[in-house]
């Protein structure tokens, strides 16, 4: 039987009350009962946490958060704890989307120790890493989403087989420049290989693939061996462009 595929959205800094209830409404509406060979997940930004936990309630659709502090309580204005994260239900959490290593300074250590609190919460890391276009140009993607993972694996040992991970080039995100099945499948493989080599579990840690994934382009991307799902951000503030990414993913 195939591996069940995981659908997150990414809401990024977009939404109101009004709008998160005419989504959610919309892809409640249109969901089947029961998933099939599926899992989807919204992240969305932190004061709607508890809104979207009520809105989604007793629906298939998971709640995720977009960000999490490495520290676990205190002075540390403005961030939120992986605990206050699992009392409003977040099964999933976001750490080191590329605009959070861009325009907050994020580094492979505070990642991975992000990552670390998350698991100890008992909240799952989405662990993104990406190329930029640059590094691309030079021949540097393998190196620079090695050295990210890496940075992840070193801190928390076994306990890698509980994450999942966001392959994001940079160049394709927000961009509407898809990497190519061919293109991100590659870079899958490489990151499977990479993970095999710290666990024995590495076939069940689902490997997303982001950047403007959307509801032309996902089947042919979700069909490669090593994607086992999409973070996927503009397209998932369109309830119908995400309902038919998730019926692509489905079985
Ligand atoms: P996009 O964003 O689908 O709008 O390219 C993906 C992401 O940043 O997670």
């Amino acid at each position: 039987m195939a591996k069940q595929k995981l659908i997150a959205g990414n809401w990024k800094m977009n939404g109101s009350l009004a709008a998160n209830e005419a989504l959610l409404q919309a892809l409640r509406a249109g969901l089947p009962q029961q998933l099939s060979g599926c899992a989807v997940a919204v992240a969305v930004p932190a004061p709607y946490l508890a809104q979207v936990q009520s809105l989604a309630a007793g629906s298939p659709i998971q709640l995720a958060a977009q960000d999490v502090s490495q520290h676990d309580a205190g002075a540390y204005t403005g961030e939120a704890s992986a605990s206050m994260l699992r009392e409003f239900g977040v099964r999933y959490v976001l750490v080191g989307h590329s605009e959070r290593r861009q325009y907050h300074g994020e580094s492979d250590v505070t990642v991975a120790a992000k990552a670390q609190k998350a698991l100890a919460a008992g909240v799952t890391p989405v662990v993104c890493v990406g190329e930029t276009l640059a590094e691309r140009e030079a021949g540097l993607t393998m190196e620079v989403v090695r050295r990210q993972l890496a940075a992840v694996i070193h801190a928390n040992g076994h306990c890698i087989s509980e994450i999942v991970v966001a392959y994001e080039p940079v160049w394709a995100i927000g961009t509407g420049r898809t990497a190519s099945p061919e293109q991100a499948q590659e870079v899958h493989a490489v990151l499977r290989l990479q993970l095999a080599a710290a666990t024995q579990q590495a076939d069940r840690i689902p490997l997303l693939y982001g950047g403007s994934m959307n509801a032309t382009n996902a089947a042919q991307l979700l069909a490669q061996p090593d994607i086992d799902g999409g973070l996927v951000g503009g397209a998932s503030l369109k309830a119908a462009d995400f309902l038919q990414i998730i019926a692509a993913a489905s079985v």
